[in-house]
């Protein structure tokens, strides 16, 4: 891995302290386009995607963003070839084998998110230990959603309700949003405020769809490798101008 922690990098003075997103979501578009574009293997991709991520990751952190969720691996990417799905699943695994000491050492606390009881054994042996090892770190939040789809969590969801409502331990009455979030993968964090999606695709792809229901999206050309520090500057000036009514009006105008 060629990434190596920052020394502490400042926000770009033309960005407001005070106006940064708290949580930053990502769909890491476009890595198999990159590497197929240097004639290298789609694999070739994902793995440059890592060191993608981690720099994003201590971006975020460097600049005042405290929480950074990236979209791994959806439901639906199980369609894949089965050559680069056993590659993927393999890289979350190394990478959070050789990793995890230093998101200890950044403080960095790591959740994974999806329906994880599917994944191959060894790696949700290394996503427990992950996740428990960085429980009580106190920095940025890094939450990685691995076969994850927002449908999925929805029905999850109502089954889980409807579960108590079934042995009386709620009722139909207690039923609201907060209530409903609670029953989330995603349980206890904030929503983003900011969705950014590479490789110019404007979808959002079953990627955290009640918890979106208010970010702002970015969409850039740039191939998910390619993603840097100015690119994430360049979308976060482009947040800092939007004007975020939630469904309301703007008093000031
Ligand atoms: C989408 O690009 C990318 C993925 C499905 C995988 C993303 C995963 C990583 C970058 C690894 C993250 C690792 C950890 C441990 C969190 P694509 O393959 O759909 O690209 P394409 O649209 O050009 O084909």
């Amino acid at each position: 891995m060629t990434v190596e922690p920052l020394p502490l990098q400042k926000l770009p003075p033309d960005l407001d302290c005070n106006r940064l997103p708290k949580h930053v979501a990502v769909i890491m578009d476009g890595n198999g386009r990159w590497a197929n574009s240097k004639g290298r293997p789609r694999i070739m991709g994902h793995q440059k995607g890592v060191d993608t991520l981690k720099n994003l990751l201590y971006c975020c952190r460097d600049w005042g963003v405290s929480a950074l969720t990236a979209y791994a691996f959806s439901t639906e990417n199980w369609g894949r070839p089965s050559e680069e799905v056993a590659f993927l699943m393999t890289l979350f695994e190394r990478v959070l084998r050789r990793e995890l000491q230093e998101m200890m050492s950044e403080n960095v606390r790591i959740r994974f998110v999806g329906n994880l009881g599917k994944l191959p054994n060894s790696l949700q042996s290394e996503i427990a230990k992950a996740m428990e090892d960085t429980e009580n770190n106190s920095g940025i939040q890094f939450t990685v959603a691995t076969n994850y789809g927002g449908r999925e969590e929805i029905v999850q969801a109502c089954k889980a309700i409807a579960h108590k409502v079934q042995l009386n331990d709620i009722s139909i009455t207690d039923i609201n949003e907060d209530l409903f979030e609670q029953h989330l993968y995603t349980q206890g964090l904030q929503n983003p405020d900011l969705l950014i999606r590479t490789s110019g695709e404007m979808r959002i792809s079953n990627f955290l769809l009640w918890q979106m229901a208010y970010a702002e999206i970015y969409v850039t050309e740039t191939l998910w490798p390619d993603f840097n520090r100015d690119e994430f500057h360049q979308a976060l000036s482009n947040y800092q101008k939007r004007d975020r009514r939630f469904g309301k009006v703007n008093d000031s105008k």
